[in-house]
């Protein structure tokens, strides 16, 4: 028999009234966070989320206050209707798809600030990113009232920002990290891919491959400092056009690291032609 297709709510008191159903039946749920443009990777996540308790909600809202460049936001992706059949096909029981003056009336003044994770690497180069992060995923978790919630390595930083965000203003809820899925050549799988032309799409897989040249090097010792020389020159020589960040980072607190002191992630920005690429590489010895 296959599954009803997932209700869709459109606002915090429909969500809370569904949430408040659960928990008077003693059902536990996973809220996945998205805005939407749904890909495999985001699937994956879905049915990890699926193993964790008996109900699933995804949310999808292209959040305004995370964008630091306007043409950014203009031009992300937007797949309801696709999204919701993607949803429907993987079993989720709930899609919380606010509008924008549902989560941000005109009278919204709160905003989030995580120091320390939030700053260099991705906070270096997007103003004010992370605190829109920590907001919109600090509403979506109080709104949801779920047990758990499921996050992607792929956005690495994001993922501290918002562990250390839960932890902090005790937000009653577990984290649980998702590894990079990758398309089958190593790129990483990303809803900003879809705007890579086919000749970028083609030097894309670059990317990965220099973190894993890169993260071996660093196995075998070589200084570091050697290690992102040669990464940045092989990146440009690709064909991308300026790499942002390239950066090992321990993977308890994500402070800056010289060596391999300590279990570490490799960490990567760079734009390829209008696409800004992220990705990361966990790096042990
Ligand atoms: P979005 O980019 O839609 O990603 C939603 C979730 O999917 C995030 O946790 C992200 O890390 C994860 N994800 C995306 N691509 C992935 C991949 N290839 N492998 C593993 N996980 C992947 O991240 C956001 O939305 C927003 O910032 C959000 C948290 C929803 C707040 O607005």
């Amino acid at each position: 028999m296959t599954k009803p297709p997932p209700r869709i709510v459109r606002t915090v008191a429909d969500l809370r009234n569904v949430a408040g159903e659960w928990k008077g039946q003693s059902l536990r749920s996973t809220l996945v966070p998205t805005m939407g443009a749904l890909h495999k990777g985001h699937l994956e996540i879905v049915r990890m989320a699926k193993t964790l308790a008996e109900r699933t909600i995804v949310s999808i809202f292209v959040n305004p206050t995370q964008f630091n460049n306007p043409n950014d936001l203009a031009n992300y992706p937007r797949t309801l209707d696709a999204d919701w059949r993607m949803l429907e096909e993987a079993g989720v029981d709930l899609l919380f798809a606010p509008r924008q003056h549902e989560m941000y009336p005109e009278d919204f003044t709160t905003k989030i600030t995580v120091s320390k994770v939030s700053e260099g690497l991705c906070g270096a180069f997007r103003p004010g990113h992370f605190e829109g992060v920590a907001t919109v995923v600090a509403k979506l978790f109080n709104q949801s009232q779920a047990n758990f919630a499921v996050l992607g390595e792929k956005d690495y930083q994001q993922l501290h920002v918002v562990r250390r965000m839960t932890r902090d203003l005790d937000i009653p809820i577990e984290i649980v990290a998702h590894p990079t899925v990758r398309e089958p050549d190593g790129l990483a799988m990303s809803s900003r891919n879809a705007r890579l032309t086919p000749q970028e799409r083609q030097l894309a897989p670059e990317l990965a491959r220099q973190l894993n040249i890169a993260a071996a090097a660093f196995g075998r010792g070589t200084p570091a400092q050697d290690i992102y020389q040669v990464a940045h020159k092989a990146i440009l020589a690709a064909g991308f056009s300026s790499v942002e960040y390239f950066e090992l980072r321990a993977e308890r607190d994500l402070m800056p690291l010289q060596s391999l002191s300590e279990p570490a992630r490799l960490l990567v920005a760079a734009n390829l032609g209008r696409v800004r690429l992220i990705d990361n590489v966990p790096v042990s010895e």
